[in-house]
């Protein structure tokens, strides 16, 4: 029997809170190869923000920036810098979606409300998670506007770059934290604890983090949990927290079905990755054993891979896409593998400490 008590359907769409939205939106178009789908400012009649809606396959982003100095979004931008503030789930019924997840022990961000347009009507209202981050429950009914109401359409998502779908979403949480978050998606969503990993899987002598992946009964919303772990030397998770000046989401994973051509793609156009040393790739046909990727491909551009009884993943990580080292972008491609590379933590943790050593925050 599924468990699904807010009757979600899907991840709506990502927002970012920006400091220059036409900027962001300029850079996840030409380096991550999003189409700008639709948008809201000024010239449509938006006084307070400009929005601008990116579609990439079924991933929508929307990139966010205040029009004037009283704007409450500046509070956010000054705290966080740019980043995630809205995991926006469509629903069944706004209405009944957040009268449960109240009931079950949500704070509230907003209540229902309608959004009106010449394309119909869409119930909109929030509930407050980590940090600043909020998850909207929209439900549409009718509504066939390019996106919610208040937009104006612009050019037709394409294939871009092969980014499918999100895959999971982290947030990262404060030291003893991340056991009250992963009971929080379980009461207020109904999530179940997918998989979780301590210390001892993933810890170097610096960058120890400890994770819970909670899931939906589908597996197709996947949102892990980290918090950091005591080490020797300040843990990623920790400079993550410092820059983004508490809780926050640190990364999004992108689906693809081809990660060699997708990386490609990327990497020509400038999106830069975390590279491990080259002896990860010797190591790999003993570790990961046959696979269909030519191993000289792969290590060409970084990409990881990872074995599991079910089959293997291939995994590549951004570097922090912002100054702040906060935010960054995995792109995973699975072959049977439903883990997240738990083989890899290892020589990943070590290349992002060289990261983190430069940065001079270890
Ligand atoms: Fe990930």
């Amino acid at each position: 029997m599924t468990n699904n008590p807010l009757h979600l359907k899907r991840i709506h769409h990502v927002e970012f809170w920006v400091g220059n939205a036409k900027q962001a939106s300029y850079y996840y178009r030409k380096a991550f190869g999003f189409s700008l789908t639709a948008y809201s400012g000024l010239e449509t009649g938006n006084r307070s923000a400009a929005s601008y809606v990116l579609g990439q396959n079924k991933t929508t982003f929307v990139m966010t920036t205040p029009l004037s100095s009283d704007s409450h979004i500046n509070d956010f931008i000054v705290q966080h810098g740019d980043g995630v503030r809205d995991i926006a789930f469509e629903v069944a019924d706004a209405d009944l979606a957040y009268e449960a997840a109240i009931e079950r022990g949500a704070e509230s961000a907003m209540e229902p409300h309608d959004l009106t347009d010449e394309h119909g009507t869409v119930r909109r209202a929030a509930i407050k998670t980590y940090g600043d981050t909020i998850h909207s429950l929209i439900s549409k009914g009718e509504y066939d506007g390019p996106f919610l109401p208040g937009y104006e359409a612009r050019e037709p998502a394409g294939g871009g770059a092969g980014l499918l779908r999100i895959d999971h979403i982290v947030g990262n949480v404060e030291l003893g934290k991340m056991n009250e978050w992963a009971e929080w998606y379980s009461k207020v969503l109904g999530f179940k604890r997918y998989i979780s990993f301590d210390d001892k899987d993933i810890s170097t002598e610096y960058s120890a983090l400890m994770s819970i992946v909670m899931s939906d009964d589908s597996f197709s919303i996947k949102f892990p949990i980290n918090e950091p772990a005591e080490g020797r030397k300040k843990s990623q998770i920790e400079e993550y927290l410092d820059f983004n000046n508490g809780p926050g989401a640190q990364h999004v994973a992108f689906l693809t079905d081809d990660i060699i051509a997708t990386v490609k793609r990327l990497v020509a156009s400038g999106v830069d990755f975390l590279m491990v040393p080259e002896s990860y790739y010797e190591e790999l046909p003993s570790r990961v054993g046959e696979i269909d990727e030519a191993v000289d491909a792969i290590a060409e551009l970084g990409v990881l891979v990872d074995r599991d009884d079910e089959g293997y993943l291939l995994q590549l990580f951004t570097k922090p896409v912002e100054d702040r080292p906060t935010l960054f972008y995995e792109i995973i491609q699975r072959k049977g593998s439903r883990g997240f590379g738990k083989g890899n933590f290892k020589a990943l943790f070590e290349a992002l400490e060289l990261e983190q050593d430069r940065r001079g925050n270890l």
